[in-house]
C-alpha cells in the first residue's frame, strides 16, 4: 500500500481517497472514547422533551477531540444538527457529512454566503446590511441561504439587542430573495453560576424579543450545557446546544456539584518512557538546569512537550506511571519532558498525562486548576501534532 506522511503520522489512499491510517511512530497520543461521548449524549437527551433537538457543538475540532469522529458519534447518538464557529470548520464537516444541518455560531464574511448556500450551511446573522450584501452573492444559487438571527441578550459579543434592530433584520430577511430565516438564538453568560439574577435578565430580554416576531422560525434555541443541565426546562425551546457535557466535563464546579447524572470524560493523553537514567546528587535536568537532584535518583524522559500543548506552566504537574503519581521536573522542552521516578522503569513503560491508571486519575480539571484556566481550554491546547486515536 502507498503511504503519505503527514505531520502526525501516515495517511494512505483507499479507492482514490486519502485516509488516515491511525498509524503513528511516536507513542504520544490523545485517546478519545467515542462511547463515552455517546453515553453522555444519551443521558443529556433523556433530560429533554421528546420534540427538542440536540445540536452537537463540534467547533474547535470538537473541543480538541476531533471533529469528524465526534460528529459521527454524536449523530449516531441522536444529535440532529452540528454547530461550529467558523466557515472553514463548517466546510470540513460538510466534506464528511452530506445530510445534517450545520450551523456556524460565529460571524461569517459576506464572501462566504454563496459557499454556504451551495453547501447547505446555516449562518448566524445580526445585521441587515450583511443580509443585503449577501443577497447579491446568493441570488443565482439553487438552495436558499439559511439564517439564524443571533440575539445579544447580555453576552456583549455578537447579536442584535433591541426590538427595532430585530424587526428591521426580520423584515430584511423576509423581503430578500433566496434567503430564509430558519432560527433565532441567544447565549447565556452566567448559566453555570448559582446566582441567577443576570441569567434571568438575559432570559427576559430574549423572551421579550422573540415575542415580537411576526412569526416564529423553525428553531428557537438558547441552552448550552449549563442551561440545559441545571436551569429551567422551558428554556429548551426547540433545540439545545450541547458542548462541554458531551465531552464528559462539567461547565463549572457549581454545575459539577448538582449534575443530574455523572458525566464520562472522553479525553486521555498517553505517552511512554523513551529513556530512563540515574542521576547523581547534584546533577541537573532540563534547560536552565533548574532542577537539581538532591540525592541519587531515577529520571524518565517522556516524548511530549510544549509543542504538543504540554505547556511550560505544567512543570511540576504529576503524571501516572504504574498507577502512581510522579512529578514532571525541570523545564518542559518543546518535544520532551522529564519525570522523577521512584525506581528504574523499563523503556516503553506507559505514562498517562491525562486519564486513569488503576485507582489514580489525572483529570482535565486538575490540569485546568494548575493552568489557572477552565477545563474547556485544556483539550483545545493539545496541538494537532498529537494524533487523536478513537476507541
Ligand atoms: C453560542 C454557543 N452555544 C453553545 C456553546 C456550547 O456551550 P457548552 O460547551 O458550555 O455546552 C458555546 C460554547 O462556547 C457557544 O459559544
Amino acid at each position: 500500500m502507498e503511504f503519505f506522511p503527514i505531520h502526525n503520522g501516515l495517511i494512505t489512499k483507499k479507492e482514490g481517497i486519502l485516509m488516515e491510517t491511525q498509524q503513528h511512530f511516536r507513542p504520544t497520543k490523545a485517546i478519545v472514547d467515542l462511547q463515552a461521548i455517546q453515553q453522555n449524549i444519551k443521558n443529556l437527551k433523556a433530560l429533554l422533551q421528546p420534540s427538542v433537538q440536540v445540536i452537537a457543538v463540534v467547533k474547535a475540532n470538537a473541543y480538541g477531540h476531533g471533529d469528524i469522529a465526534v460528529a459521527k458519534a454524536a449523530l449516531e447518538a441522536g444529535a440532529t444538527m452540528l454547530a461550529v464557529a467558523t466557515p472553514d470548520e463548517a466546510l470540513h464537516i460538510r466534506a464528511h457529512f452530506e445530510e445534517p444541518d450545520i450551523l456556524i455560531l460565529g460571524a461569517s464574511p459576506v464572501s462566504f454566503a454563496s459557499y454556504a448556500a451551495q453547501q447547505r450551511i446555516t449562518l448566524t446573522v445580526f445585521s441587515s446590511d450583511w443580509v443585503q450584501q449577501a443577497a447579491t452573492m446568493v441570488a443565482g444559487e439553487e438552495n436558499p441561504l439559511q439564517l439564524h438571527i443571533k440575539v445579544d441578550s447580555g453576552m456583549g459579543r455578537i447579536g442584535i439587542r433591541t426590538e427595532s434592530e430585530l424587526l428591521e433584520l426580520y423584515h430584511t430577511i423576509h423581503s430578500t430573495d433566496n434567503v430564509e430565516l430558519d432560527g433565532i438564538f441567544t447565549h447565556f453568560a452566567t448559566a453555570d453560576e448559582e446566582d441567577t439574577a443576570y441569567f434571568d435578565s438575559q432570559v427576559a430580554l430574549f423572551e421579550k424579543l422573540i415575542a415580537i416576531l411576526p412569526d416564529k422560525p423553525r428553531l428557537v434555541h438558547a441552552s448550552n450545557t449549563a442551561t440545559a443541565l441545571v436551569k429551567d426546562n422551558r428554556l429548551q425551546y426547540d433545540a439545545v446546544r450541547y458542548g462541554i457535557s458531551m465531552y464528559g466535563l462539567a461547565p463549572s464546579s457549581y454545575v459539577e456539584g448538582i449534575l443530574p447524572f455523572p458525566l464520562k470524560p472522553a479525553f486521555s493523553l498517553e505517552s511512554e518512557l523513551v529513556h530512563v537514567k540515574q542521576l547523581k546528587a547534584g546533577d541537573s535536568v532540563g534547560y536552565g538546569a533548574t532542577f537539581i537532584a538532591q540525592t541519587d535518583m531515577w529520571i524518565g524522559t517522556i516524548p511530549v512537550g510544549y509543542a504538543d500543548g504540554v505547556i511550560r506552566k505544567l512543570a511540576g504537574q504529576e503524571v501516572l506511571i504504574d498507577g502512581q503519581r510522579m512529578p514532571i521536573v525541570g523545564r518542559i522542552c518543546m518535544d520532551q519532558c522529564m519525570v522523577a521516578l521512584p525506581k528504574a522503569y523499563a523503556i516503553g513503560k506507559e505514562v498517562t498525562l491525562i486519564g486513569r491508571q488503576g485507582q489514580e486519575e489525572i483529570s482535565i480539571d486538575e490540569w485546568a486548576t494548575k493552568l489557572e484556566t477552565i477545563n474547556y481550554e485544556v483539550p483545545c491546547i493539545i496541538t494537532a501534532r498529537v494524533p487523536r486515536i478513537y476507541i
